[in-house]
């Protein structure tokens, strides 16, 4: 997959993968990144999709309705690609915190309801829940921050409750902030997770 490998300054953080949202690319969210932890491997990749020209990580049949199919094997594909990149670029795989926003944030939701082992953590910027009617594997303890808009035209509040409660029952430690900021991604939120993170990792 296309990407941006940064090497961190500190070997004992996590690498942090960067998924960006629809229409965004590789480089969107390094800021961002650099602000929750400035010393961490950054490994930012594109999506492998596009929709008129917008890469994506998955297919979606309209605005939040999923292409289940393209959705699993995207996902596997990711997770696939994590673990080349960290044997390519001699990071620890164990240790990947996933930090996406929308789509990204979807996909990376993905990666924790299909894999028990593919992420350390996560920061989900506006997530909706990925699939349904699956039993996720085992979490236990893999702290999660999702940040939900009150308001959010794309992704309503019961969303971001059911996918806390999903991720919450197989086990994982998950923190849900609300903001009244409709589905952008804004300083206060990204305030918050730099904070969640502090204690985390
Ligand atoms: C998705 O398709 O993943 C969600 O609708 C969010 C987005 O627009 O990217």
């Amino acid at each position: 997959m296309q990407h941006v490998f940064h090497k961190g300054t500190d070997e004992t953080k996590p690498t942090l993968l960067l998924l960006h949202g629809t229409g965004g690319n590789e480089h969107d969210l390094i800021g961002l990144a650099k602000k929750i932890d400035d010393t961490a491997n950054i490994l930012s990749v594109r999506g492998n999709v596009l929709e008129n020209g917008m890469p994506r990580f998955f297919r979606r049949l309209a605005e939040g309705v999923f292409d289940m199919e393209d959705l699993i094997f995207r996902t596997q594909e990711l997770n696939d690609f994590v673990t080349q990149a960290a044997e390519e670029h001699g990071f620890d795989r164990k240790c990947v915190v996933a930090i996406g926003y929308s789509n990204g944030a979807n996909i990376a939701a993905s990666l924790l309801f299909h894999y028990e082992d593919a992420l350390a953590g996560a920061i989900l910027h506006h997530p909706m829940v990925p699939r349904r009617g699956i039993e996720l594997p085992t979490l236990t303890n893999v702290p999660v921050f999702i940040s939900a808009g009150t308001n959010d035209p794309m992704c309503s509040a019961q969303e971001s409750e059911d996918l806390d409660a999903l991720l919450s029952a197989a086990g994982a430690d998950v923190t849900t902030a609300w903001f009244n900021y409709g589905h952008q991604l804004t300083m206060p939120e990204v305030e918050a997770a730099r904070e969640w993170y502090q204690s985390k990792f």
